[in-house]
């Protein structure tokens, strides 16, 4: 039934087979072994960690790993914490609650976008207390099928360690550098409505967090929780608000092997397929390229082991290391089309990197090396497919080539990450409203999106879990440009940001916890409607609220705490407000606030110099 539908597909003229050129296929398969070669001799230094302190562990600041939070605050901590082991852990939460110091956890590299980890409201009296040693693989159970990690433990380490079992982890987010804490936390997720559907949080089975408690009890306690217990259903997606996760037991499954074709179509139908395809496929995504008019449906599925394997591995070249000249050329490039307002020369740029992407296979290769002929399927064992990262591994040394987005280079990538979910039964209407935006629009009005990849549509299930998603959902994932100045507007900005008012206002859209700007967070508790229960077991658990901070607890609606919303000259221009009036967009760069096109209540920074 599945693969006829692929077939059915593959033979649609509006679907292509053989998109890339040979040479152009060539040429990559040219550049990646150049890539491999000069990383192997260079070293990729892995990513910094978030937390800095002035002296030893004390007097500490607190970011994430593009070193920005949405509203470039500086977060500052009196001290860190690094406990080994969850004795040294209640130790450590105890002696904060006994003097009421507010407490965060931060991991290995803070891959969150959001000012999650920051402990209080980041004045410098808080206490952060990373996960970087509760990193052990504490069992695998193989004939349970089951695996218990300490929660620093990093998603590559956990895939690695079922794998060695002969087990696989179902579905996972596409990029490794994620803890096991931090994932779940904010309730990090592949492509699936399949079984439980696609989400890590719906394969714990168990869990130990280790929470304040009254001093008769020692200022801390470990609370233990297994499949079954209500309270699971708070702690599988916390914010980080309940406490520290100290273990993790997941449900794993038999290893298994998956094909994986990409097939390119014309997204003219792309409203009607999107439920359908969810489907069709157990681990389906699509790739929308929004100005080119193309998708790229991921169709992939589980297959028999005996099917013979190609040694399939994921590699997506957006988590590649790469040459710290090459990054600085590249932001340096984008910099200059946004200064010269070169639409145009954005849209060339990025159907280079779509031409580049596409000659890779979407980074699905051969044994990490050889893409296949263009639409062919890849077959490969699930730890070698389901997320990717290899700008994280190498000794540290000099910064030869990176993580795009890393800090430490100084003219690194710097980027606006949207992820937002719309119910998948209004998905086809909103992919309808913006191509219906984008056809009113300069047709390069889109092209920037495309330059970070495309946008990327990931089915997520309904969860139990009171943080997860209420309804099956659709995530698209838009990424773009943010300036270095907060003040500078953005090429086309006005689009992007109807877009988002659309998706969250018109739609009902629910932001991913660990993605995205300010103004997605507005109003959006009262889109889960068990937040109450969620409250009150974070009452139980934290009645202080030592772990809560002015973030959480402003997207969390707690009482008194004010909204997200931060309304000051030019806050629509990176996501604190919505605008309201024309000093919000950048008055005297031509930027007023403007109504939409589409979506006629959004309210939009729109250039519109010209028009005057
Ligand atoms: C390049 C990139 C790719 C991404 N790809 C995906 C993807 O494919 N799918 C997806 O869903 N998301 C994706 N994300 C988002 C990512 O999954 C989340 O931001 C994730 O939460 C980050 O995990 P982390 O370990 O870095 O945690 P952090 O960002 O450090 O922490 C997140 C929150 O969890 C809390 N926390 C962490 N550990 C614990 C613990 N042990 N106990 C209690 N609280 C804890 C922290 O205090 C914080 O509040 C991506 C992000 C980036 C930057
Ligand atoms: C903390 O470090 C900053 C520099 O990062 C310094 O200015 C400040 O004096 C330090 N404070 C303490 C209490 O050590
Ligand atoms: C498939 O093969 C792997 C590795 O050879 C093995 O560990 C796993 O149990 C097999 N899965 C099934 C379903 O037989």
């Amino acid at each position: 039934m599945q693969l006829q539908a692929g077939r059915r597909g593959a033979t649609d003229r509006r679907c292509t087979m053989h998109g890339v050129p040979l040479l152009v296929r060539l040429l990559a398969v040219v550049q990646l072994m150049l890539i491999c070669v000069s990383v192997r001799f260079a070293g990729a230094s892995p990513p910094p960690g978030p937390v800095r302190c002035a002296s030893g562990t004390a007097n500490c600041t607190v970011t994430n790993a593009n070193g920005a939070f949405p509203d470039r605050s500086t977060c500052r901590a009196a001290a860190v914490a690094y406990p080994a082991s969850e004795q040294e852990l209640i130790r450590v939460v105890g002696g904060a609650a006994a003097s009421k110091t507010r407490m965060k956890v931060a991991t290995r590299y803070g891959h969150s976008v959001p000012k999650l980890a920051c402990p209080g409201d980041g004045d410098g009296a808080g206490l952060v207390i990373s996960t970087n040693a509760l990193s052990r693989v504490v069992a695998v159970d193989a004939g349970r099928m089951e695996i218990t990690v300490e929660s620093g433990v990093t998603l590559t380490e956990l895939i690695n360690a079922a794998a060695e079992a002969g087990l696989a982890l179902p579905h996972s987010p596409y990029w490794l550098g994620l803890t096991v804490g931090g994932l779940l936390s904010t309730g990090a997720h592949g492509s699936s409505v399949w079984g439980k559907g696609g989400a890590v949080h719906e394969y714990v089975v168990g869990m130990r967090i280790v929470t304040p408690a009254p001093a008769s009890e020692g200022y801390a306690k470990v609370r233990v929780l297994s499949a079954g217990d209500p309270e699971l259903d708070a702690a599988k997606v916390s914010l980080g608000v309940l406490g520290v996760i100290s273990q993790v037991t997941l449900a794993l499954q038999p290893m298994f092997q998956r094909s994986v074709a990409f097939r390119k179509c014309d997204d003219g139908d792309l409203a009607e397929r999107v439920a359908a395809f969810a489907g069709e496929h157990e681990f389906g995504d699509i790739l929308w390229l929004p100005s080119q008019g193309k998708v790229v449906y991921r169709i992939d599925d589980r297959v028999p082991n005996k099917t013979s394997g190609d040694g399939a591995v994921y590699d997506l070249v957006v988590f590649q290391s790469t040459p710290t000249l090459a990054i600085e050329a590249n932001r340096l490039q984008e910099e200059g089309l946004e200064a010269t307002r070169n639409a145009a020369g954005k849209c060339l740029a990025a159907s280079a990197t779509i031409t580049r992407l596409a000659a890779g296979n979407y980074g699905v290769t051969k044994h990490g090396l050889l893409p296949p002929l263009p639409g062919t399927p890849v077959v490969g064992y699930q730890n070698r497919i389901q997320s990717s990262g290899s700008c994280l591994t190498g000794p540290d040394g000099a910064l030869l080539t990176a993580c795009t987005w890393d800090p430490r280079v100084e003219h690194h990538s710097f980027f606006f990450q949207a992820g937002i979910s719309v119910p998948l039964s209004k998905a086809a209407a909103f992919i309808h409203d913006v191509q219906q935006l984008r056809d009113l629009n300069d047709p390069t009005a889109l092209c920037g999106v495309e330059l970070y990849y495309g946008v990327l549509l990931r089915y997520v299930k309904a969860s139990t879990a009171h943080l997860g998603k209420p309804e099956d959902s659709v995530e698209f994932d838009f990424t773009y440009y943010r300036s270095r100045d907060p003040a500078a507007p953005r090429l086309y900005e006005d689009v992007l940001e109807e877009i988002e008012q659309m998706a969250l206002r018109k739609y009902g859209a629910t932001p991913h916890w660990g993605k995205n700007r300010n103004v997605a967070f507005d109003g959006a508790i009262a889109k889960f409607p068990k937040a109450g229960e969620f409250l009150k077991v974070k009452d139980t658990y934290d009645p202080e609220g030592l772990f809560s901070s002015e973030w959480s607890d402003q997207v969390l609606g707690v009482a008194g705490a004010g909204g997200v919303r931060v309304e000051r000259d030019g806050c629509a221009l990176e996501g604190l407000c919505v605008c309201s009036e024309d000093a919000h967009c950048a008055p005297d760069k031509g930027y007023l606030c403007r109504w939409g096109r589409v979506y006629q209540e959004a309210r939009v920074c729109r250039r519109v110099a010209g028009d005057l």
